[in-house]
């Protein structure tokens, strides 16, 4: 195919589109694919998930169910977890998980297995992109021998290229249409593919020279969101041993105009990114005889969070002359970030962990998440109603649900630890903070 051939494929709606691994990556950008009229075929390996989308059912609450049953209807969009689908495309994205495993390797498992997949069904002409966030040279070192061989050449038979996804869920000012795209290619034939392409997911495309620049720079926006969390987290430290609320500090900091911008403590880091990418940069800096000695004490200090947060609940309640042994603790909010159901990696899951065995009895309410298991035992979230928070002993806020009123678990509530001041505008001898003595 050649340029101008893509081109009028594009516009002609002819062109069909396969996105691999259809999850909080994946499913976004077929939406954004389908919305435009052309035809997706999404392909997963998770059955139960194919089943969902086939139902015309979303498990991704940025994606509503209508999107998908009008695509099903119109018969633009069909899940599969049959392999052969692969074929039917003209462009594969590849959106599978990139985790890291518990000694915190990089874990390219499903990256592998995903190309593996599509190394079997390939024909000429593939445009093949990866969206998983990965170390630098993930796609010319590890996709592309997959892919490649002396018969089958990059840039002629097949193309090749990365771009970041930089989707932020429940978010719904910044969406993958308004904001921009870095994409780059093996080749200078896939990298103008690439943009062609991503000239219809988003309004403004950025090339750069390589893949191994856009997978950098993917690590780059992420590890500076944990480096700076890591920053005030630490200074929510000294904050507390010298009778400063950090969370004023900050405040008065961000009405500087220029050169400052905000960032809050927490419980700790969460979700699919940032707390495992530090990890990524780390494992290939070692290759290269770096050590990423500001990184990786970043990532260190955001993961002493947790631990921090249940030793101040625990003060709070010698405090308040409750012995932990016998106090009921009550968690509001167990996703990783304010008003998702995302429990992947989230702090809250940790400061639970760390704190179960503590104390006498524990429970939670996210009307997001209405079930956790939490070192094998499962545990299902209360009705936010003011009869249940009366039953506990403290309410602890790990995450900042804009469903959480203040006020109404400010009424109901014996005690309160807030680690994310969702308690801002409110003064009360009741209220422990986070960063604050
Ligand atoms: N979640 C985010 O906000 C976000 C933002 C930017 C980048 N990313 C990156 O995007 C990638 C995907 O993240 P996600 O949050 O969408 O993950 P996810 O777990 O929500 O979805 C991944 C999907 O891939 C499927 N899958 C796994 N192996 C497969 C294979 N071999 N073939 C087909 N499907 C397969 C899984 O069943 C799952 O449905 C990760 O690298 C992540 O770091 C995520």
């Amino acid at each position: 195919m050649n340029t101008k051939t893509l081109k009028r494929k594009l516009k002609n709606r002819e062109i069909i589109f396969c996105v691999t691994g259809l999850g909080y990556v994946g499913l976004p950008l077929a939406e954004v694919l389908l919305k435009k009229g052309f035809k997706v075929l999404g392909f997963d390996i998770s059955k139960q998930r194919v089943r969902m989308l086939n139902r015309g059912k979303s498990y991704v609450e940025d994606v509503p169910d209508e999107i998908i049953k009008n695509s099903l209807k119109k018969g633009i969009f069909r899940a599969s977890y049959d392999e052969k689908i692969i074929k039917k495309a003209d462009v594969i994205f590849i959106c599978v998980p990139t985790p890291v495993d518990k000694n915190r390797v990089p874990d390219l498992k499903y990256v592998i297995s995903a190309a593996k997949i599509i190394k079997k069904n390939i024909k000429k002409g593939h445009i093949i992109i990866l969206k998983s966030t990965t170390f630098p040279e993930t796609t010319e070192k590890v996709l592309l021998p997959v892919f490649e061989d002396k018969n089958f050449k990059e840039g002629k038979d097949f193309y090749l290229g990365f771009s970041p996804e930089r989707v932020n869920p429940g978010d719904k000012i910044h969406t993958i249409k308004n904001t921009p795209a870095v994409v780059s290619g093996v080749s200078k034939k896939s990298l103008i593919f690439i943009k062609e392409i991503y000239s219809y997911i988003t309004n403004q495309v950025v090339p750069v020279s390589s893949p191994k620049v856009a997978e950098m720079t993917k690590l780059l926006e992420n590890i500076f969101r944990n480096v700076n969390i890591a920053l005030v987290n630490e200074l929510a430290l000294l904050c507390e041993r010298m009778g400063i609320d950090i969370w004023e500090v900050i405040f008065a900091a961000k009405t500087k105009l220029f050169g400052f911008m905000p960032f809050y403590p927490g419980p700790g880091v969460g979700g699919h990114c940032i707390p495992v990418d530090p990890y990524y940069l780390s494992y290939k800096a070692w290759e290269y005889d770096v050590e990423l000695d500001f990184i990786n004490l970043a990532a260190r200090i955001n993961e002493s969070m947790p631990y921090h947060t249940v030793n101040r609940i625990l003060q709070t309640l010698n405090h308040n002359n409750i012995l932990p042994g016998k106090a009921k603790v009550l968690v509001f909010g167990v996703a990783f970030k304010k008003d998702v159901g995302d429990p992947r990696n989230s702090p809250a899951l940790k400061v639970i962990e760390i704190l179960m065995n503590k104390v006498k009895k524990l429970s939670y309410m996210d009307p997001y998440i209405p079930e956790i298991e939490v070192k094998g035992k499962k545990l299902r979230s209360l009705k936010m109603t003011s009869s249940n928070i009366k039953k506990f002993d403290i309410s602890i806020i790990l995450t900042n649900h804009s469903v959480f009123e203040p006020e109404f678990i400010l009424k109901n509530s014996k005690l309160i630890f807030d680690a994310r001041n969702l308690f801002k505008s409110i003064k009360s001898k009741k209220v422990y903070k986070l960063g604050s003595s």
